[in-house]
């Protein structure tokens, strides 16, 4: 594993992140603190949460699992958990209000048994609440030492402008990250919302980086999800992002080239998946979703496998977002196109995403 910044932030964190999203409901305690421990003891520092996993049972198996380990195993963590979405049925129990993350940040501090957490993310935009209030939010939550930065995720290109801007009018820290579902079956973030990032150096991090299992080519065309593996369970999240991924004939174009890659270099699809996400520009970190410690093995070893440029590029053509002609297109390009003569390096950075 590589060391990475958080994005734009000056803490340092391992280039393979640990999602626990279903720690202590689809994965029982056991094999949680198994995995976790694998973990840490293979270099991996940063670990994902949010208040709402299971009911908040991710973050306590975590709460739990910091208590019974040593502080030295413990203490290189970088702990990020969220909050915004519905953890009531009341009107203001979910958003980005004031009150109510205010409620979440605290419940998710106790339930993991820490005085503050490293990052803090809006698991998605609030319509409702106007971006000063929850800008302000988090500028306290830093100040009172229970926060130490901020991200966001699940948000468009203008959405994340706006709170970058709004911070900086502010005088309050910007988001450090963008944590976004990307994989070679979803890069429509790569159009608009990436760019964005870039321009703010904000660094991403990838959610559901093997598209709940599909990209691991345990599936085809013929062999859906069985009920054995989370996408063929019946829990009716899985269940809706299975039948889309399932029904999409691409998927299994894009799955048939990962399993033939897989064959080339002599790794599992799995890995080359996972390896083509770590090697992306602007990427802090692919969020693995491992149930067991052997996935997680197979998962982390996609940091030392670099696929040569024969490989990454049909795996970008096959997976290319549809995006037409026009304005994320080879049209719209076209016309926002400058050069300068020699070359001028923020360019790169301040143009197209490709
Ligand atoms: N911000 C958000 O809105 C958001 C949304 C979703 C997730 N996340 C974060 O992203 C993390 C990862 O998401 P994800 O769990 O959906 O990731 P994923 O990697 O797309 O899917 C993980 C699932 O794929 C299967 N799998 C993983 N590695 C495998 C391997 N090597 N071989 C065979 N099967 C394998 C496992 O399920 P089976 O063994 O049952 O098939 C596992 O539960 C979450 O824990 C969470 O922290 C964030």
């Amino acid at each position: 594993m590589q060391n990475r910044t958080l994005g734009n932030s000056g803490t340092i964190v391992s280039s393979m992140a640990l999602g626990t999203m279903d720690f202590g409901t689809m994965t029982s305690e056991d094999d949680s603190f198994n995995v976790l421990d694998a973990f840490v003891e293979a270099g991996g520092t940063l670990i994902d949460t949010a208040d709402v996993y299971g009911g908040g049972a991710s973050e306590k198996t975590l709460g739990k699992w910091f208590a019974s380990r040593a502080a030295d195993t413990t203490e290189p963590v970088v702990l990020a958990t969220k909050g915004r979405s519905p953890a009531g049925d009341g009107t203001n129990d979910q958003g980005n209000s004031r009150r109510h993350l205010d409620r979440q940040l605290n419940q998710s501090l106790r339930r993991l048994g820490r005085e503050n957490v490293d990052l803090y993310q809006l698991h998605a935009w609030d319509p409702l609440t106007p971006v000063e209030e929850t800008v302000a939010f988090l500028g306290d939550a830093i100040s009172a030492g229970k926060i130490h930065s901020w991200g966001i995720s699940n948000f468009t290109g203008w959405q994340l402008q706006l709170m970058v801007s709004t911070a900086r009018a502010l005088g309050v820290a910007a988001p450090v990250t963008l944590q976004q579902q990307y994989s070679l079956l979803s890069r429509e973030s790569e159009s608009d919302v990436f760019p964005g990032a870039a321009y703010n150096h904000v660094g991403l991090l990838a959610w559901s980086p093997l598209a709940d299992g599909f990209l691991t080519g345990k599936y085809s065309r013929e062999d859906n999800p069985t009920s054995s593996t989370r996408a063929g369970s019946d829990n009716p999240i899985y269940q809706f992002t299975a039948g889309y991924r399932a029904a999409d004939p691409r998927t299994w174009d894009i799955v048939d080239a990962v399993v033939k890659a897989a064959d080339e270099v002599g790794a599992s699809p799995a890995r080359v998946a996972l390896s083509w996400l770590h090697d992306r520009s602007g990427l802090v970190a692919p969020i693995i979703g491992a149930r067991n410690v052997d996935q997680l093995h197979d998962n982390l070893a996609a940091a030392d496998l670099h696929l040569d440029a024969a490989v990454r590029n049909r795996l970008d053509e096959i997976s290319a977002p549809r995006v037409g002609q026009y304005p994320y297109g080879p049209f719209g390009a076209a016309q926002r196109a400058r050069t300068v003569e020699g070359g001028a390096p923020l360019a790169a950075v301040i143009g197209d995403a490709k």
